[in-house]
């Protein structure tokens, strides 16, 4: 049988195969309540207007009430036939209230009321990544407090660099997570406009009131152009976007706690809450949620290339492509939030081993650098020539397996004389850390004005 909704037109109803490739319902109900409260504002602007009776809108009221509460309720009758929420939720409608349920789709069409319900969802996904981030940095930063002057190595290549502070490398995330935050915020100013009342592309000869509806769905505006409104997507993709930068940020931190709770680093224990075991060997602890979070960003980026490419090259207005857009914002939002409350949760139980991480800092000749600047300030060497000297004292405790400061003053001045008693201040890593006083650097002065700093931001 023809469809209901645009029957007229046609003598027969659909494939078998055209309805399953068709239908989104298996997916876009989650849009319901979007859906619903869109169509709830549409309905009081036509009564506004006199477009509609308010008799017939506070049946569609009422009715729309009725629909959310079975959805809700979970006694909905969901029809793939029915192709989507819109003609879902509609034609629920009209069962329930008859004749006026036909009247609540004037002036509009399911190209704005989909770009519409999209908005909303999405929108609502920025909220909850914002909440989701300023957890994350809290957890972050009461761990960057507790160990603002815990020394550790600094790495470049993996490879011992230079001291740095735990509270120096926990606030290094809580920056990026801070720029992902701004991100969500940036993207959600941007999408907070309203495409309802573009109709299907070009407008519609009804007095509507778009500011009407624009105001009772929370957008600061109605979206000045309606081809613009109908056929845009960039709103799903700056939020894939700023969720493919977070979860490489996430993925990053992930990949450290990885390595860090390794038997060969140990500078941290996951909490049990946090870990698993092997079925098969006793000895096992592993950490799967970092390990998880790490690979979000496949699934997320995934999601970001995948709407790009639907996106690229589709003529305006509507094209039935972007009916693909849901399922990858979907999948890579609960995934975003998930990671998200993860790794929160992770950092928050996280125990930091200061001994091991000041040990493991006073290893590699993490203070060569310290030493070179030593011979710069205090013997007047060019910056290259204490490099090349320096470069030899590491060459000689190398050879004789032991750290810089185990090398006696004789062997020192034996590469070079100007080298004095006082140069071993400079080869601790407490000095090292506390003498990188610069701004942003890890002394630990330095670490607290920035955690201060990010205390009074939350
Ligand atoms: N289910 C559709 C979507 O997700 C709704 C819009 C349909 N519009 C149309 N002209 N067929 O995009």
């Amino acid at each position: 049988t023809a469809n209901a909704m645009w029957g007229g037109r046609f003598a027969a109803g659909p494939d078998a195969i055209m309805t399953a490739i068709n239908a989104s319902i298996g997916f876009d109900r989650r849009l319901y309540a979007q859906d619903i409260r869109g169509s709830r504002a549409h309905a009081a602007m036509l009564a506004a207007r006199g477009i509609i009776t308010s008799k017939d809108a506070e049946a569609i009221r009422e009715g729309l009430l009725t629909v959310l509460s079975e959805i809700e309720g979970g006694n909905f009758p969901f029809s793939e036939a029915l192709e989507d929420i819109h003609m879902n939720v509609e034609a629920r409608l009209k069962d329930l209230i008859g004749e006026p349920a036909g009247r609540l789709h004037t002036g509009r069409s399911r190209n704005d009321q989909v770009a519409t319900d999209f908005r909303l969802w999405v929108r609502d996904q920025c909220d909850a990544a914002i909440d989701g981030l300023r957890g994350l940095i809290g957890a972050a930063l009461g761990q960057a407090e507790a160990g603002a002057d815990w020394v550790m190595p600094g790495f470049t290549h993996l490879q011992t660099a230079q001291p740095v502070t735990w509270g120096h490398h926990m606030m290094a995330y809580v920056e990026m997570f801070g720029r992902d935050l701004s991100r969500f915020q940036d993207a959600r100013k941007r999408m907070n406009e309203s495409p309802l009342g573009a109709a299907a592309l070009a407008g519609t000869g009804y007095p509507i009131d778009r500011d009407a509806t624009a105001a009772a769905l929370g957008f600061d505006r109605p979206m000045a152009n309606s081809l613009d409104a109908v056929s845009d997507r960039d709103f799903a993709l700056e939020f894939l976007s700023a969720a493919s930068i977070c979860a490489v940020h996430l993925s990053r931190l992930a990949e450290e706690l990885v390595i860090w709770s390794s038997a060969q680093f140990r500078f941290v224990s996951m909490s049990d809450k946090w870990s698993t075991g092997s079925s098969i060997m006793p000895q096992k602890r592993n950490p799967d949620a970092a390990e998880l979070i790490r690979a979000k960003i496949g699934r997320i980026l995934g999601a970001n290339v995948a709407l790009f490419t639907v996106m690229k090259g589709l003529p305006l207005a509507y094209s039935k492509d972007m009916q693909e857009d849901k399922e990858q914002v979907f999948d890579a939002a609960d995934h975003l939030m998930l990671a998200l409350a993860a790794m929160a949760g992770m950092l928050a139980d996280l125990t930091a081993h200061r001994e091991k991480m000041e040990d493991a800092a006073s290893a590699g000749f993490s203070t060569a650098t310290d030493l070179a600047d030593w011979l710069v300030r205090e013997a007047g060497l060019p910056f290259r020539d204490a490099h090349h000297v320096t470069g030899s004292l590491v060459a000689m405790a190398e050879e004789r397996d032991v750290d810089l400061p185990d090398l006696s003053l004789k062997d020192m001045q034996s590469v070079h004389d100007a080298i004095s008693d006082d140069v071993f201040n400079v080869l601790g890593v407490h000095n090292s850390v506390a003498s990188r006083q610069s701004y942003g650097g890890t002394a630990p002065d330095q670490v607290r004005a920035q955690i201060a700093r990010w205390k009074a931001l939350l």
